[in-house]
């Protein structure tokens, strides 16, 4: 199969609209990352998700919408918290976990009796929802365990001759994945950080609890809250390490361990040693957020073996940056003064 990718025209919408009316798989523009859509509610064009990225049948997709009408038919209940999220944060990088309608089929839900749920705030992702008629399931268009995709090349890379065609909206604007949480009473339970922030859903929920997964190591056969969580995930070929503490320290640590394949992930404004190979991936959270996917996919191309990166902020969207990074680096983390 022949994977085209095709400016967003409305000509073209239109043409990958009837693709994913036909049962087949799109590679679609958000503003956190490319998805990679089918109709959420047809199973056989699901499997085809689960194909094509060969991802892990119980990892649950997120179900995207055009327009907060389109809510109640996906789920049984929707709590005023819930609301007051939507109300706040949508159109937007936030993905709402709730009871999921019998209109969800498992496979969707990879078994689940919940279901996620994003109205992303991307005109091209929802110009298609609206154009299809029905939701759309959308994992990340990378294939499974490799760093998402924030340019349509990216998912061409990873998914090339698997899936007819690539809606190019130029690069993602969030860069990181949306935030997903689920509700408990008054209380908010993030399962995945991403934009929206702790601090900025703290500002309708009474209190915001992190779950472990978001920075714990969670085994494969373990029972979680969010499936995607146990994945090994973002992983670059490279051998990556997480260095947190001062650059100095930062600097004397790689000095120590450089080698002809060794690169160092630093921020904007670092002064190392220029003996030192290094890549810099932002001044702040933003930023980091917005290169972090292209930069662990620079790092395979350029045949890095060892990798040292700067620890992120945990501050704001830095917690989803330090969330990813973690994940990229197999959870080794170096502090300084250990
Ligand atoms: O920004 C995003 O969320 C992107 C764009 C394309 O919308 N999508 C995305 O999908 O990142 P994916 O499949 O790569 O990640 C979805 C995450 C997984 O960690 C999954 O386990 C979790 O959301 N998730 C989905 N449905 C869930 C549910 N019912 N309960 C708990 N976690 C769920
Ligand atoms: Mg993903």
């Amino acid at each position: 199969m022949e994977t085209k990718v095709l400016k967003p025209t409305k000509k073209n919408v239109k043409y990958c609209a009837k693709l994913i009316k036909d049962g087949e798989v799109v590679g679609m523009p958000t503003e956190t990352v490319y998805g990679l859509a089918a109709n959420a509610f047809d199973e056989k064009a699901v499997n085809k998700i689960f194909e094509a990225k060969m991802r892990p049948a119980d990892n649950p997709l997120i179900v995207h919408i055009a327009d907060i009408s389109m809510l109640k038919e996906l789920t049984t209940s929707i709590p005023d918290i819930a609301l007051a999220v939507c109300e706040k944060f949508w159109p937007g990088p936030v993905t709402i976990v709730l009871p999921k309608s019998d209109k969800i089929p498992l496979v969707t839900s990879g078994g689940l009796d919940t279901v996620g749920i994003r109205l992303p705030s991307n005109n091209v992702a929802r110009e298609l929802i609206k154009e299809c008629g029905f939701p759309l399931a959308a994992p990340s268009a990378n294939l499974s365990g490799s760093p998402s995709p924030t340019t349509a090349e990216h998912v061409y890379d990873d998914l090339n001759g698997r899936i007819p065609a690539i809606l190019d909206d130029g690069s993602c604007s969030v860069g990181v994945e949306s935030t997903v949480i689920s509700f408990e009473n008054d209380i908010i339970r993030l399962l995945r950080p991403g934009k929206i922030s702790v601090d900025d859903l703290k500002t309708v929920a009474s209190n915001v609890i992190i779950d472990r997964g978001v920075l714990e190591v969670i085994s494969n056969d373990a029972k979680v809250k969010s499936p995607g969580m146990k994945y090994k995930h973002y992983s670059p070929k490279a051998d990556v390490t997480l260095v947190s503490g001062s650059v100095e320290f930062f600097e004397k640590y790689v000095s120590e361990r450089n080698s002809e394949n060794t690169y160092a992930l630093i921020f904007d404004n670092d002064n190392i040693s220029d003996d030192i190979k290094s890549i810099r991936y932002g001044g702040n959270s933003i930023q980091q957020a917005e290169r972090i996917f292209s930069v662990l996919r620079e790092i395979d191309k350029i045949g890095a073996e060892k990798v040292y990166a700067r620890c992120p902020s945990k501050e704001g969207v830095g917690l989803a940056v330090y969330n990813r990074m973690l994940r990229a680096a197999g959870f080794k983390v170096v502090k300084e003064g250990d």
